[in-house]
Parts: C-alpha cells; sequence; structure tokens
C-alpha cells in the first residue's frame, strides 16, 4: 500500500493540467455497450475506478482496453462475441459506479443482472431511483441473491419523475431510454455537466436526447446506435482541488482546461474567500490572498456548491480567518476527513450534517489516514500548508479519482512523495 509523504510551507506556482473527468468517463464507457464495433474516448483518466470499469466491460465479453506509448489516454471497446450481461459482487463491490452499466444492457440485451451496490462510506446511497425509471420503461425488475435483474424483450418510452436527483440514476434511465420504442420524458434529473457530456456522446452515437444539463430530458428512442470517437471534458473536481492547492498554499496557479461554467459555486467561494480568480489561457488561475477568510458552505446538486469539492473547501477553511459554516446535503456521511483533520490541528464541530470550522493560524503535520476520494484530497491540501510532515495513508482512496496528483503538485513546487507502505 502506498503512503502520500509531504512538507507543508511551500506557495505553489506555476502552471498545471487536468485530466479528463472520472465521473464522466464512467458513465460514456458504459455507453459503449450501445452501439457495435469499435467505440474510442480519448483524454479518459488513468484512474483505479476507471480500470474497473473496463474489468467490467471485459468481464462480460466485450474487448476493452487501455491503449498505450502516446496513445495512453485513449481507451478502446468494442464488441466482438456474445456478451454476458452481467456485473458480478466482486466488481460491484470495489466501485459502485458499476451499476451503470444496467441501463445499457436491458435496453440493448433485454436482461441485466447487476450486483446490488451496497452502502459506502459516505452514505446509504440506494439504487431506488435507478430502478424506478427502468420500470417506467416496461423494464421487469427482480432482487434476488443481492442481485437486480431486470428484462424487457423491448424497452418502451415512458414519463420518469426522479423523487431525489440522483447523477448515475439518471444516466442510467437515459442509456436505457435512448433504444427504447417512442418518447420517454424525465423529470427532476441531475443537470452536472457529466449528464451533459454523455448526452453529447449518446446523440454522437445517433441517439436523440434533448434538454440535459436542465431538469427536463426528453429522448425519442432510435432503432440502433453507431460507434463514435469522443474526447472526455475536462474533470471540473480535480480543477477545483488545484484551485484550492493555489489558495491553500498562499500561491499562484493557472489550472490549464478548467472550464469556469462548470465551476462557478466552487470560483464564487474562492473569491468570497479572498483569492483573485481569472479566466485566462484556456484555464483558470487562482492567486491566494495574505489572508484567508471564512466562508459558509452548503453543498447542493449542480448548479449550487458540489458535494465532491466540500472535503477540499473544508480544508481551506481550516486555516482561515473567522468561522465557517459547511452544510453537507447530498450525503449523510461525509464528514469522515473531520477526524483526520483534528489530527493536524484543525477546530472543527460537527451538528448533524453541519460542520463548523474555526480557523487556526497554523496545522501542524501528522500522520492521518484518506477514508474516501475527497476525504484524502482534503488532507493532502491540509498538508500542504501544514508545519512539518504529513503522511496521508490508504491513499487507493485517492488513486480512484485523481490522475497522478502528487506529481501535478510536486510540479507546482510542492514537497511531496509517494512511498510504499510495507504489508
Ligand atoms: N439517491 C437515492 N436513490 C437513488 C439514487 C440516489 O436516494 O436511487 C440519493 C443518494 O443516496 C444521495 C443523493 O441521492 O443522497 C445523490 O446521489 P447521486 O445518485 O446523485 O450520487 P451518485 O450518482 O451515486 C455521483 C458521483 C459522486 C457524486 C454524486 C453527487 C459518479 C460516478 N459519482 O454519485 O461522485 O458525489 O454523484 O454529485 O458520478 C466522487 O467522485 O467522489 C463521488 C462520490
Amino acid at each position: 500500500m502506498d503512503k502520500i509523504v509531504m512538507k507543508g510551507g511551500t506557495a505553489l506556482h506555476g502552471e498545471v493540467e487536468v485530466s479528463g473527468a472520472k465521473n464522466a468517463a464512467l458513465p460514456i464507457l458504459a455507453s459503449a455497450l450501445l452501439a457495435d464495433g469499435t467505440t474510442t474516448f480519448r483524454n479518459v483518466p488513468d484512474l483505479a475506478d476507471v480500470a474497473t470499469m473496463l474489468e467490467v466491460l471485459r468481464t462480460m465479453g466485450c474487448e476493452a482496453a487501455r491503449l498505450t506509448g502516446k496513445k495512453a489516454d485513449t481507451c478502446e471497446i468494442s464488441i466482438a462475441g456474445t456478451i454476458t450481461p452481467e456485473a458480478p459482487y466482486e466488481l460491484v463491490k470495489t466501485m459502485r459506479a458499476s451499476v451503470l452499466v444496467l441501463g445499457p444492457l436491458v435496453a440493448r440485451f433485454g436482461r441485466a443482472r447487476v450486483s446490488m451496490p451496497g452502502g459506502c462510506a459516505i452514505g446509504a446511497r440506494p439504487i431506488d431511483q435507478h430502478l424506478k425509471g427502468l420500470k417506467a420503461l416496461g423494464a421487469d425488475i427482480h432482487l434476488t441473491e443481492g442481485y437486480v435483474e431486470a428484462r424487457a424483450k423491448q424497452l418502451k418510452g415512458g414519463m420518469v419523475n426522479f423523487d431525489v436527483i440522483t447523477v448515475t440514476g439518471t444516466e442510467n434511465v437515459m442509456m436505457a431510454a435512448v433504444l427504447a420504442k417512442g418518447r420517454t420524458v424525465m423529470e427532476n434529473c441531475a443537470r452536472e455537466p457529466e449528464v451533459e457530456e454523455l448526452a453529447r456522446v449518446l446523440n454522437k452515437m445517433g441517439a436523440k436526447v434533448e434538454g440535459a444539463g436542465t431538469s427536463v430530458i426528453t429522448i425519442e428512442g432510435v432503432e440502433s446506435l453507431n460507434p463514435v470517437d469522443h474526447a472526455i471534458l475536462p474533470d471540473r473536481i480535480e480543477a477545483g482541488t488545484l484551485l484550492v492547492a493555489a489558495a491553500i498554499s498562499g500561491g499562484n496557479v493557472l489550472v490549464k482546461h478548467a472550464r469556469p461554467e462548470h465551476l462557478d459555486a466552487v470560483m464564487d467561494k474562492l473569491r468570497e474567500a479572498g483569492c483573485t480568480l481569472t479566466v485566462e489561457d484556456g484555464g483558470i488561475r487562482c492567486k491566494a490572498p495574505r489572508s484567508l477568510k471564512s466562508v459558509n458552505i452548503t453543498t447542493t446538486e449542480h448548479p449550487g456548491f458540489p458535494t465532491d469539492m466540500q472535503a477540499q473547501l473544508m480544508a481551506l477553511m481550516t486555516v482561515s480567518h473567522g468561522t465557517s459554516v459547511i452544510s453537507e446535503n447530498i450525503f449523510e456521511n461525509r464528514f469522515m476527513h473531520v477526524p483526520e483533520l483534528h489530527r493536524l490541528g484543525a477546530d472543527i464541530t460537527i451538528q448533524g450534517h453541519t460542520a463548523v470550522v474555526k480557523g487556526v493560524k497554523k496545522l501542524s503535520g501528522a500522520p492521518v489516514m484518506a477514508t474516501d476520494l475527497r476525504a484524502s484530497a482534503s488532507l493532502i491540501l491540509a498538508g500542504l500548508v501544514a508545519d512539518g510532515q504529513t503522511e496521508v495513508s490508504r491513499v487507493y482512496h485517492l488513486d480512484r479519482g485523481y490522475e497522478r496528483l502528487e506529481r501535478k503538485l510536486r510540479g507546482l513546487g510542492a514537497e511531496i512523495r509517494r512511498v510504499k507502505e510495507r504489508a
């Protein structure tokens, strides 16, 4: 197991490039199931979760691989022989987003058997809305032996009104509806840029999806779809994390490929904290102020402040002047970074789904443990400013969603390295 060892205190300077978006890549890789022939995706981040999705596709009988050398950002997927439309427990338990194969499988092959994802560290995360949507399109759904079994000779367009706004739920049902007979109207959809990106890919394949990026998506089913070649959009959460790295370290960094239209809420909060943000050269520059100010944060669905940036902003607030109130409204257990931030000297109190962060003059380095993906990013951000050495263990969480973060930070001047931990 690897750990990250770092020494805080260096202001980050320079330019850094954002990789492709994990949460766009996962549904988009699954969408390859909808077409015959070879589908090519570029700018696919090299992450553990992406490797898991490729493995899920291979287990079913697809050819799915990342190319090498100069094309290492490219994945090719083709359906050569017979597909076994099944995602086994062994893979789904390591990545709940594996459930994204459910919609495409039942739409294209008439049946799917996908292990039920259990809860995870940040919350219970049920998939009832995915199933509700598929049922509305005529799928017959049974839960047996820990698996969801879905069947439909031919899905039919229908009305889906989500009770809860769900990102992967919206994506799963969208991928089913593109091959359903007739028109589907989906209401109360997630409006995340990754949902829009998936719709862009589906439309390139020949689907008729309208309204993605708004809360109502209308889909006119088509008979078949074609393989495509598509470059995945940049990761807004990685971009936001790098902007916070500039802010917390007292630096000045250009985050290349960061798209301001996807980062409004994060940029607003960084500005409110005193940072200077400018859009330039195909990216966003963040210049830290002399002294950071505390800001309040409430996570909501897009276009609100993203839950996936809550832990990182909390790290920033631990060293800002004043008191910050951070409310987490998407997941019920997404404060697991708090006890670890305490170990670095942060002053944080949790009351239900709210954390009150009193800024301290300084943090001091310590060994800490990553508990989930964004928590690990927040500990590394805190380590950038903590006095002395911070060691973050269990970085496999980090590797699920950040492509070589320590190398990117080192390129900006951070004293940070990855070391192999003895078993
Ligand atoms: N929910 C239900 N029923 C459902 C689906 C969701 O009650 O059928 C609830 C969830 O329990 C949660 C809320 O609805 O309380 C929102 O969950 P959502 O379904 O939107 O989350 P998700 O699709 O499972 C995606 C991202 C997450 C991100 C959330 C929220 C992917 C692969 N994952 O998860 O990303 O936090 O949306 O924006 O797109 C991460 O990258 O670190 C990460 C966790």
